[in-house]
């Protein structure tokens, strides 16, 4: 990994070009916990080398898996070895993945010790439904200072579990607590993003019987082994989403390879009315542009199929360049517009509301949460040597693609926080027209 602290991006012209862009992050790291499911070595093709895959790589190497790269993107896992169950605290000191190798773990040794992390700075982000899964299938759980002890006393047994928000996290939980578990389990209410459907098709290729109903309902008959697995990491649908909206943004024309249309389904509608263009040129590979001129939106995030929350900083930064007054009403986190502090600095009109400025039913309604947006627009964006700090990889990208629409120099710190999830983006870019140095 880079030691790289900022970057320095001299913005203000249209960005065009080719990238290709990682696998996922966020089915990659999911399928690396999935792996020490089974015994014997698993391989992840196009497996992402970044930030938060190498802090994986760790937490399973500490529990006793040996991890190895061969080529730039083919990972092999061997869990043989599993043999301690205490999980160190990530690196970075916030990652979701410790808390979910604790089903993992009470299966493999009987057994978990996952410290309490937070994840991106972007709202409360509890783990209260993965401890609730892992009650409801027999786990005992002691909350300590420095984390949670979970064991187990025989094998884990099948439950009813109705989860109360379509979490992904929580879901990928109960997948985990399944597919071993004695008997069969239902569970309600789960998320069914294209990630989670990738993690159902891998564990159901290492043996695992689990079958997806209408209406988010998974049907997990637990079995007695899981088997080890090759697997094709799908490409990062929210990094394809960004170099869209980029595209749209500054006036260019960028070509994204590596990345299925099919996970981008609720992306184009939206994409398309603002005034974006897409052209498919080939297998995995598209093109995106403007077609029109910008025009502004209203726009709620919501669980897939509705429009990704990961989607959102990026849109907004193509949202300062339609005419009009669009607004984001966020459904997913209570407080993930601070990153428009940072677009204001640069000129953008935005603001931000507690009320709930849309339609789709929202927990955060009359709790005071800032989870709503306003952006006018269009606006020229400008630096004079603005320096802008990374609170959350998302944001972050946002921060670049603000930095390369505006004029002028602008630089970019805490970077670090951006290659978790894009790996080292003066490297990736070099074929887009996007004028970054990394120091
Ligand atoms: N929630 C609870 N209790 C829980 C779990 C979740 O209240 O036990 C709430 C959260 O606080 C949040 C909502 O449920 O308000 C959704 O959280 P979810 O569990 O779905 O999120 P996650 O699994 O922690 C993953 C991605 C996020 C992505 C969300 C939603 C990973 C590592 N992270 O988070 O991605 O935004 O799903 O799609 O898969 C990112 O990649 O930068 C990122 C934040």
């Amino acid at each position: 990994m880079t030691s790289t602290q900022r970057y320095l991006v001299q913005g203000g012209k249209p960005v065009s070009g080719r990238i290709r862009c990682l696998g996922a992050k966020n089915f990659a790291t999911k399928a690396m916990v999935a792996a020490l499911l089974a015994e014997g070595t698993t391989r992840l093709l196009n497996a992402p080398r970044i930030g938060d895959v190498e802090i994986t790589r760790k937490l399973l190497a500490a529990s006793g898996a040996k991890l190895d790269w061969s080529g730039d993107s083919d990972l092999a896992i061997d869990a043989s070895t599993i043999r301690s169950c205490d999980v160190p605290v990530p690196d970075s000191g916030s990652n979701r993945i410790p808390i979910l190798l604790l089903g993992v773990l009470l299966h493999r040794i009987g057994e978990a010790h996952v410290p309490v992390v937070a994840g991106c700075n972007i709202g409360a982000r509890p783990v209260d439904f993965h401890l609730t899964a892992a009650k409801m299938f027999g786990a005992e759980i002691e909350v300590a200072p420095d984390g949670y002890r979970a064991r187990r006393s025989g094998p884990l047994k099948a439950c009813h579990y109705r989860l109360p928000y379509p979490s992904v996290g929580a879901t990928e939980s109960c997948l985990y607590l399944g597919v071993l578990a004695k008997g069969t389990s239902i569970i309600e209410g789960v998320a069914i993003e294209p990630e989670i459907m990738a993690l159902i098709t891998m564990l159901n290729t290492m043996g695992a019987r689990v079958q997806l109903k209408p209406n988010r309902e998974l049907i997990i008959e637990g079995v007695d082994r899981l088997y080890p697995t090759t697997y094709d990491v799908l490409g990062d649908r929210i990094e394809a989403a960004s170099w869209a909206a980029l595209a749209a943004a500054t006036d260019g024309e960028i070509t994204v390879d590596g990345i299925d249309p099919a996970t981008l389904i609720n992306f184009f509608g939206p994409f398309n009315s603002v005034g974006g263009g897409v052209s498919i040129e080939g297998p995995r590979s598209i093109k995106f542009f403007r077609r029109h001129p910008l025009r502004s939106i209203v726009l709620e995030t919501d669980v897939f199929p509705g429009f990704a929350t990961d989607w959102q900083q990026p849109f907004a930064v193509m949202l300062t360049q339609a005419s009009g007054i669009s607004i984001i009403h966020e459904t997913v986190y209570e407080r993930r517009f601070g990153y428009l502090e940072a677009l204001s600095a640069l000129g953008a009109k935005t603001q931000i509301e507690t009320h709930c400025l849309g339609s789709v039913p929202c927990r955060f309604r009359g709790r005071d949460f800032p989870h709503s947006a306003i952006v006018r627009g269009p606006t020229e964006l400008r630096s004079d040597g603005i320096t802008l700090d990374v609170p959350d990889l998302r944001a972050g990208l946002a921060y670049v693609m603000a930095a390369a629409l505006a004029k002028g120099e602008t630089t970019i710190t805490s970077v670090q926080r951006i290659e978790r999830g894009y790996g080292e983006l003066a490297v990736r870019t070099k074929g887009l027209s996007l004028p970054l140095q990394a120091f």
